[in-house]
């Protein structure tokens, strides 16, 4: 890393060289002043305000910016009404969207109904390490009140904190602008799955300022004492990586002392949630394995006239194939997109037939459970469906693998649906035992169907979370104004759409 810093350092000094030599953007004096000094943006700790970057690094800032663009919601729940049975008495069965721009995460943090509608800060369903991978704000309350003290309370405690969505001190030193790892639990996951951080290259760097969210993780009780000497208890992101990063060995992880997210509402089956696995499904594919970073594709080089510098609208390549893909292959724009689309299709079909088994065992489970069941019977059948769903879900849980790692991802997903068939023909035989014969699991081919035999309240929880975005919310916004942490144009223009309103 050492050496990479020296590396950015002069490249910084080059492209500020480069962008007086351009002329395009004399105005920016700030800029000419980096000719002969690398801008300081803060010169101890975090830089959290966007804005405040803006002024030594315009191209980077206004590309950043354009993550504004993608703002479009794509309700999963509506597409994919199995998920609200597979998710039963757990948040991702009441609002589950695809992921956004950037700029959006603190907003869909906020929105979504799996954060519920706190009216104070010690109230609420969430803890506060849901911020975790939202904002720049996170490393800096981190290093004001210490990491086990922020991982401490409820979600909103910290809602006047945590007010710049993903932004800059995300993924640089604020000192030298330098790629950094800003989040203490990659750096331990590294360690813990071998890695040596003194190893750690460049270009390795580029995948890694990503790893920081777009990995696997949960929420680790951990007892600590704090500074007035009382006990306390912190729920602290953690990767589970000791055992190695592929979707057996996170299993045999979690396994290995009982861990479990949930226990399912319908089945009674104690439950692991993917949360976005990305990182560890790229490192199986062949990009990966041939070095390309993510960087080397979601923030492909831009040229304005003599200056070059990394496009930060991190968002699809294939809409600047000519620049992302095109730069390593020879294919044709048309050849790319076709092939990208039939791995999608690949990855559809056989996802759909693992959650239409998974969801059916769920609902044949709870069944049985009803018939007069009991858990020695049920013991096998509930093993299959938490293991098939959980391999499932690390499948396609971070939207991309289809493209990152595709026979990865087939393959995970015809295990989790061998798994699930596994469980259904076991609880045939269970449900013959107490008489039930040809049971057919009812229908939920629809999001309104399949919320209803979750027992989702939705009607309720839109209600509550309205109320909660015009008090709460908005004392949180005016808080961080007043104080300093907002600046006044940071959210200027921003839409606010969500799956159950303004769609
Ligand atoms: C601080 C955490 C964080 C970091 C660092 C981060 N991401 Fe994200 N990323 C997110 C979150 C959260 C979302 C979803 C935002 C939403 O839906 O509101 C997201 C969304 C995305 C999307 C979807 C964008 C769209 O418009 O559909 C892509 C692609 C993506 N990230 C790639 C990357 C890449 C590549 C990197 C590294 C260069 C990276 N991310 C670094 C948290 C992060
Ligand atoms: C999700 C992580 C991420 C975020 C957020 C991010 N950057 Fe970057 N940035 C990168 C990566 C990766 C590179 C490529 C670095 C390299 O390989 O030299 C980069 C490169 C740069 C460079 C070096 C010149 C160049 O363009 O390649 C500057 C300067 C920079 N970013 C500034 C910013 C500013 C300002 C912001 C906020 C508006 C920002 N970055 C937000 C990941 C990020
Ligand atoms: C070889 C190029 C390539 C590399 C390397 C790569 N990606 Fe992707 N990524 C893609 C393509 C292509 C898609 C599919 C875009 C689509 O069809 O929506 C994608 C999709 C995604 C998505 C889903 C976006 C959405 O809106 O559904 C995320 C998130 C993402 N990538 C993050 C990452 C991260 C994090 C890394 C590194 C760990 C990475 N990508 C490495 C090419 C790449
Ligand atoms: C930095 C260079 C680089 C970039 C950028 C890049 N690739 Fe690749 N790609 C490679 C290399 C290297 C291989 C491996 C070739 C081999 O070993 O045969 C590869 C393999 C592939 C393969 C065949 C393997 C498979 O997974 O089926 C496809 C398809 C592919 N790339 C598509 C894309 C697409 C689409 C993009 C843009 C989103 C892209 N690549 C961007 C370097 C790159």
């Amino acid at each position: 890393m050492k050496t990479y810093s020296i590396v950015l350092a002069g490249s910084l000094v080059a492209i500020a060289a480069m962008a007086l030599m351009a002329g395009s953007i004399s105005g920016k004096q700030a800029e000419k002043e980096a000719i002969n000094t690398s801008p300081v943006v803060k010169e101890t700790g975090f830089e959290s305000k966007n804005e405040e970057w803006a002024r030594y690094f315009p191209r980077q800032y206004d590309s950043w910016k354009k993550t504004k663009n993608s703002d479009t919601i794509d309700d999963m729940l509506a597409k994919k009404p199995q998920l609200a049975i597979l998710w039963a008495g757990y948040g991702f069965a009441k609002d589950y969207n695809a992921p956004r721009g950037h700029y959006y995460a603190l907003q869909d943090n906020i929105n979504t109904l799996r954060t519920g509608a706190p009216t104070g800060p010690d109230t609420g369903p969430m803890p506060t390490a849901c911020w975790t991978c939202k904002s720049p704000d996170v490393p800096r309350v981190m290093a004001e009140e210490g990491e086990n003290e922020f991982f401490t309370g409820s979600w909103a405690r910290l809602g006047d904190q945590i007010v710049n969505s993903i932004g800059c001190a995300d993924c640089h030193d604020s000192k030298t602008a330098t790629l950094k790892i800003t989040r203490p639990h990659l750096l331990r996951g590294l360690e813990a799955s071998g890695t040596k951080l003194a190893d750690i290259t460049h270009q390795e760097m580029r995948s890694l300022v990503c790893a920081q969210c777009h990995v696997e993780y949960y929420f680790k009780p951990t007892d600590y004492t704090d500074a007035a000497g009382q006990a306390k208890n912190a729920k602290v992101v953690t990767l589970p990586w000791a055992e190695g990063l592929s979707g057996e060995e996170m299993e045999v992880y979690y396994d290995g002392y009982g861990f479990s997210d949930w226990t399912h509402k319908i089945s009674k089956t104690p439950m692991l949630k993917a949360q976005h696995p990305g990182y560890e499904l790229y490192k199986t594919g062949i990009h990966a394995r041939r070095g390309v970073a993510c960087a080397d594709c979601h923030m492909p080089y831009r040229r304005e006239g003599a200056v070059k510098y990394s496009d930060h609208n991190v968002g699809n390549p294939l809409d600047n194939i000519a620049v992302t893909c095109l730069t390593c292959h020879r294919e044709s724009e048309e050849e790319f997109k076709t092939v990208v689309k039939q791995k999608f299709a690949r990855k559809e079909q056989l996802e759909k037939l693992a959650m239409d088994n998974l969801g059916k065992a769920h609902l044949e489970a709870g069944k049985a459970w009803e018939s007069g069941a009991g858990e020695a019977e049920m013991e096998e059948v509930l093993q299959l469906i938490r293991s098939g769903q959980w391999l499932w879900d690390y499948a396609i849980a971070s939207h991309g693998s289809f493209y990152h790692a595709p026979e990865e991802t087939l393959r995970l997903l015809s295990v989790a649906n061998e798994r699930a068939l596994q469980a259904r023909l076991k609880l045939v035989a269970v449900l013959a035992g107490h008489g039930i014969f040809g049971y057919e699991a009812p229908d939920f081919s629809s999001k309104e169907k399949a919320q209803q035999l979750a027992g989702v309240p939705l009607a309720d929880l839109v209600n509550e979370k309205m109320t909660f975005k015009a008090t709460l919310v908005k004392e949180w916004e005016e808080t961080a104004l007043k104080e300093g942490r907002l600046h006044p144009d940071a959210r200027k223009g921003m839409s606010d759409y969500s799956s159950y309103k303004n769609k």
